[in-house]
């Protein structure tokens, strides 16, 4: 089995983790939003060690990442709207869908016709990108089915014996991925909600719709506009349902049902724990963009618990609370119920 080393991200590691990319390898790094798995994007075989990395369907294409605007040059089609979108949120939590050339490799989009691209906003993923001066496909440094890493610990537990290096620097201020924003139609359409909103875009360029598939399942023979939809996302080992409504009314029916069942655990906004007693909570933040940070977190930590009901608190899906509760309701197999 192949060591993994994970060090914390100083000159001389990023230095060692371009040296890697450069020559084939995986290297897990940090972003603002999540943990990355980097391989050079235009390279077959160094593409194909992320997918068997992480165990993820070939058919689920990977978000290339870039330093500067520049090296897109060659590799997609770059439209008078993602200009305006680079402009106002790069660098940032916001990835957009452009028609591919030919020199981005087929194992790289899934066989698709666009490249999802982005440029990350974190001093770390930065550096590395211009030290090592490629592209980098780069998914979540989760294995497929579990919740995206935030922290280097969690990058080691799903990573541990299956790539050479991990970049530690520290937890990911977002905690959620990036927004994937489709560019190759008339109007830009949320394949995924982020921490940019569809209002952020509408704001910049006019008009943004937001997929259906974002807050409810596909439905049977409906096509996923974006691959990722379409594959189970994280479920933990618990079931779990989401609640939404106010702080009484939901903790009334968490407390319900919590009483009702053996091994529940909750997971509520903090300032609605008081209303638990001494049931077993854990703090899911008191807003929609704390909740981001702390969500993937959480489930891991739960998940280690052995619990086998996950009692959590939402919020309205919509606004600055879109992109939390897109990955709640899929941890919940979309069981929401509004009190
Ligand atoms: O924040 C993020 O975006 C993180 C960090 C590491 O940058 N990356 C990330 O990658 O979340 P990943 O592979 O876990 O999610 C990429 C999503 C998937 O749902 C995939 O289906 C979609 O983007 N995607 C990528 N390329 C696409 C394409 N050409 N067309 C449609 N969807 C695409
Ligand atoms: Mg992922």
């Amino acid at each position: 089995m192949m060591e993994t080393k994970c060090v914390p991200a100083d000159a001389q590691a990023i230095e060692q983790a371009a040296a890697l990319l450069r020559s084939g390898q995986v290297v897990a790094f940090p972003t603002e939003t999540v943990y990355g798995l980097g391989a050079n994007a235009l390279d077959d075989q160094a593409v194909r060690a992320i997918f068997a990395a992480k165990e993820r369907p070939a058919d689920n294409p990977l978000i290339v990442h870039i330093a500067k605007r520049e090296q897109l040059r060659g590799l997609c089609h770059v439209t008078d709207t993602a200009v305006k979108l680079m402009d106002a949120y790069w660098p940032g939590p916001l990835t957009m869908l452009l028609m591919k050339t030919d020199l981005v490799p087929a194992v790289t989009t899934a066989g698709l016709p666009s490249v999802a691209v982005r440029c990350p906003n974190h001093p770390v993923a930065l550096a590395l990108l211009s030290a090592c001066a490629l592209p980098i496909a780069a998914p979540s440094a989760n294995r497929s089915g579990r919740p995206s890493p935030t922290a280097a610990a969690h990058v080691l537990e799903d990573m541990r014996g299956r790539i050479p290096l991990i970049l530690d620097g520290g937890a990911c201020r977002v905690g959620v991925e990036s927004t994937v924003v489709d560019l190759t139609g008339d109007v830009p359409c949320v394949l995924r909600p982020g921490a940019v909103t569809p209002a952020d875009i509408a704001r910049i360029v006019g008009q943004c719709t937001v997929a259906p598939s974002v807050m409810r399942p596909l439905m049977e023979g409906e096509s996923a506009p974006s691959p990722g939809m379409r594959h189970r996302h994280y479920a933990p080992r618990a079931k779990m349902t989401v609640y939404v409504g106010s702080d009484e009314h939901v903790a009334r029916a968490i407390s319900r049902r919590y009483d009702q069942t053996d091994g529940a655990v909750i997971l509520a906004h903090t300032g609605a724990l008081p209303l638990f007693g001494n049931r077993r909570a854990y703090s899911l933040g008191a807003s929609p963009r704390e909740g981001a940070h702390l969500l993937f977190q959480r489930l891991r930590e739960m998940d280690e618990t052995g619990c086998t009901l996950i009692l959590a608190q939402g919020w309205e899906a919509q606004g600055d609370a879109l992109a939390v509760m897109n990955r709640m309701a899929r941890a919940a197999a979309f069981d929401i119920v509004y009190v």
